[in-house]
């Protein structure tokens, strides 16, 4: 049985005029039906050039490299753009980075549900505003609010709205990307609840983005971490809460509260993340990793030179790192 989405060696290119800005560079996981992935990192990562190149919503001067995206076994990368529409909403869906902006602003709640249904499947318009009422209902927003314009609702509900068009479709798939930080932490968790609860009940997908690896930590069944356009570790979420391998994630991890249990100081990553029109050689994250000094030359010399590739860790769980070369720890 193929994966329900298998992300396998994909490449996304910015041709910009002043040369070529590699943001995901030969990135490859799965989703199985029902599950939950995170994928986290720093801004600027390619994070939501993932995402996008897996809806294939790319815009100039983006452009797929190379890889496959294949959903079911069937590669979306080599469809065109009829049967792309097939895909798009009815399989996959998008919660989109500051989605509760993207709302029209001139029209209604319910005409944009409206329009939405009716431009991918067959339906009356008073079936597709009965639809679209059902789904404000279990998103927590009263029926009533069908009439209403965006800027009558508060940032949560227009961000409800958007995660309840969505899933309009009953796609197997939801990609949301960044759906709640834009929003109070109260907000914010309230929403979180009400996502998990309709993935439950639905039991699609979710490929959930955020910078924020703390929340994922919670919320996803595994998660992958990215840096400077690669994937650096990918991990079932508990065990990468326990067992953070890469330096990077490692200083994810603290550069947010605990959970639970004592408070300790955050300590954040020092430096940038690199130019992606130039990235350093070897390691990417080598100019900003504590492990990373001339007094081990062996290492070093691996560090600023040798890429180093994903390798199994553990059980389900992958590194990037020359720490972990030849599958023990130096
Ligand atoms: N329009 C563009 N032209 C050129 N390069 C771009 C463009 N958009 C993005 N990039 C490059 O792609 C990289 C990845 O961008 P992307 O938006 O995917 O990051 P992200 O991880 O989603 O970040 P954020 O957390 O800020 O949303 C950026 O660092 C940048 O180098
Ligand atoms: S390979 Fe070296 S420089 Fe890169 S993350 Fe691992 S320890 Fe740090
Ligand atoms: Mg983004």
């Amino acid at each position: 049985m193929p994966a329900l989405l298998e992300v396998d060696d994909l490449v996304v290119d910015y041709l910009t005029p002043t040369g070529r800005v590699r943001a995901v560079d030969h990135v490859s996981f799965s989703i199985e039906p029902g599950e939950i992935i995170g994928l986290a990192g720093e801004s600027g990562c390619g994070k939501s050039t993932t995402a996008h190149a897996i809806l294939r919503i790319l815009r100039p001067p983006a452009q797929i490299s190379g890889g496959r995206v294949l959903f079911k076994g069937r590669d979306l990368v080599q469809m065109d753009e009829r049967q792309l529409r097939e895909y798009r909403w009815n399989h996959i869906s998008i919660v989109f980075q500051s989605a509760m902006n993207s709302l029209n602003p001139v029209l209604s709640v319910g005409d944009q549900f409206v329009d939405m249904i009716r431009a991918h499947v067959h339906s009356s318009k008073s079936d597709a505003r009965e639809r679209a009422m059902n789904l404000l209902q279990l998103v927590g927003i009263d029926r009533t609010r069908i009439r209403s314009f965006p800027h009558e609702l508060s940032g949560g509900m227009r961000q409800r709205v958007v995660i309840a068009m969505a899933l309009a479709l009953q796609p197997e798939i939801v990609v949301m990307d960044e759906p709640t930080t834009a929003l109070d932490v109260v907000v914010q968790r309230e929403i979180l609840q009400q996502i998990e609860e309709l993935q439950q009940e639905f039991k699609f997908a979710v490929l959930f983005i955020t910078h924020d690896l703390s929340l994922l930590v919670e919320f996803s069944d595994r998660i992958g971490v990215m840096y400077a356009g690669e994937l650096v570790e990918f991990a079932p979420a508990s065990r990468l809460f326990r067992e953070p391998k890469h330096p990077y994630t490692v200083g994810l991890m603290n550069s947010f509260p605990p959970l639970a249990g004592e408070r300790l100081t955050i300590q954040g990553i020092g430096g940038a993340p690199p130019n992606l029109a130039n990235p350093p050689s070897g390691c990417r994250f080598h100019p900003r990793c504590s492990h990373c000094t001339p007094s081990n030359p062996a290492l070093y010399a691996l560090q600023t030179r040798v890429k180093p590739e994903l390798q199994l860790v553990g059980e389900n769980h992958t590194v990037a790192c020359h720490l972990y070369g030849d599958g023990r720890e130096r």
